[in-house]
């Protein structure tokens, strides 16, 4: 936990000099959709200026040795952050693309073809296996009245066709957390590969990649690591990498992408096997500044400050299942709740009856007292 003599002046610090927040420009009122969009770092505002765009007006065409030294600076903060090798980790432009290039690269799906995930996972998951019908592939979804944090429901719904499952490590809708060790443990004993969607966790939620003895992890930046839109990745496990043969392919995916003899394509012997054609590059520099961040001010500092907001909200509620995303389930009190908390400015967002509310190091005690006094109407 933070100590409360050391509060004011991290809170103080962190809000002047490592982030820009909505309201600070337009004062919009306080910001709660961290599992939406994160706030703008300025260090990611600055390295957009100094690793994307002055090495391009200052080089031009000869800016890929910096653009190329970003990503590999970014896959190495990921690293360092998140656990796993550098060379594990692969750019991609999102959670999904990473997916159906996984599912893709696998041995062709024979008998064994059902990819395993909780109805609640973010349906785009269960788009792309739904879009490799064609490659044999089927999608198994655990039914949403079923416990997604319950190691054992996950192998209740394995069966001898079950290929995979993918974990969602913080569910959007529920805020749900799943823990992914133990569910990968007794996964593992089905000879089963085991995804992970770390969307909504990764810069929330202290977790270290190797300790999960799983094949793949999927994520972005887009939300707890402050990075922005378009700065996907995906972590292959080394061990397996060989095994992978992509189909979606570029000549970043090869041995040597400045080789340039079409007859003769040799996959990475890393992650990179999974990149692709010309690579883009804004968002990386983005990004690298909000992993940065985070990891200079540490996941369980955020996570701390963040469990201790919700717990102002909800003194009563246990959150020991709940990523950073307070997912309050207002039924028909919803329309009444939301129209509270405009009238404070608030910024938040609703799916189906529930509020959902983000509570990051950027957000203070008092404004988490407003959210308690705003949806038990104090
Ligand atoms: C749990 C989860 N997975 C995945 C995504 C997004 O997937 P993609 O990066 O393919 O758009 C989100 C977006 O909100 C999410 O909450």
């Amino acid at each position: 936990m933070i100590a409360k003599d050391k509060k004011p002046m991290l809170e103080i610090k962190i809000l002047d000099k490592k982030f820009i927040l909505p309201n600070q420009v337009n004062n919009g009122g306080p910001y709660f959709l961290t599992h939406s969009v994160g706030p703008l770092t300025k260090l990611g505002q600055q390295y957009l200026d100094d690793y994307y765009l002055s090495p391009w007006s200052n080089n031009g065409g000869e800016a890929w040795p910096q653009w190329l030294t970003l990503i590999d600076q970014f896959t190495s903060a990921l690293s360092q952050l998140l656990g796993g090798a550098q060379d594990e980790y692969c750019p991609q432009a999102n959670l999904s693309t990473g997916l159906a290039k996984y599912l893709m690269a696998l041995p062709k799906a024979g008998f064994r073809n059902t990819v395993l995930m909780h109805a609640h996972a973010f349906p785009s998951m269960g788009f792309v296996v739904k879009a490799l019908e064609s490659q044999g592939y089927q999608l198994g979804l655990i039914p949403t009245d079923k416990p997604a944090h319950d190691p054992q429901v996950w192998v209740d719904h394995m069966n001898e066709t079950t290929a995979a499952i993918l974990i969602t490590h913080v569910h959007s809708n529920t805020g749900v957390l799943s823990p992914i060790g133990e569910i990968a443990q007794l996964a593992k004993s089905q000879d089963v590969r085991i995804m992970v969607d770390v969307a909504q966790s990764a810069g929330i939620i202290p977790f270290h990649i190797p300790n999960w003895n799983v094949d793949a992890v999927f994520g972005s930046c887009v939300k707890w690591l402050c990075g922005g839109p378009g700065a996907g990745w995906m972590w292959v496990c080394r061990d397996s990498l060989s095994d992978l043969a992509p189909k979606d392919v570029g000549w970043f995916s090869h041995e040597n992408p400045f080789e340039f003899d079409i007859e003769n394509f040799r996959f990475a012997e890393t992650a990179k096997k999974f990149w692709g054609g010309t690579p883009s590059i804004a968002p990386y520099a983005a990004a690298l500044g909000g992993v940065k961040t985070v990891a200079s001010i540490g996941v369980e500092t955020i996570r701390a400050h963040n469990l201790k907001l919700m717990e102002i909200i909800s003194p009563e509620h246990d959150f020991t299942h709940n990523g950073g995303t307070l997912c309050y389930k207002a039924g028909s009190q919803i329309d009444a709740i939301e129209a509270r908390l405009r009238s404070k400015h608030a910024r938040f967002d609703r799916r189906g009856d529930r509020i959902r509310l983000s509570l990051h190091i950027t957000n203070t005690e008092d404004q988490a007292q407003m959210l308690r006094d705003s949806i038990y109407q104090h």
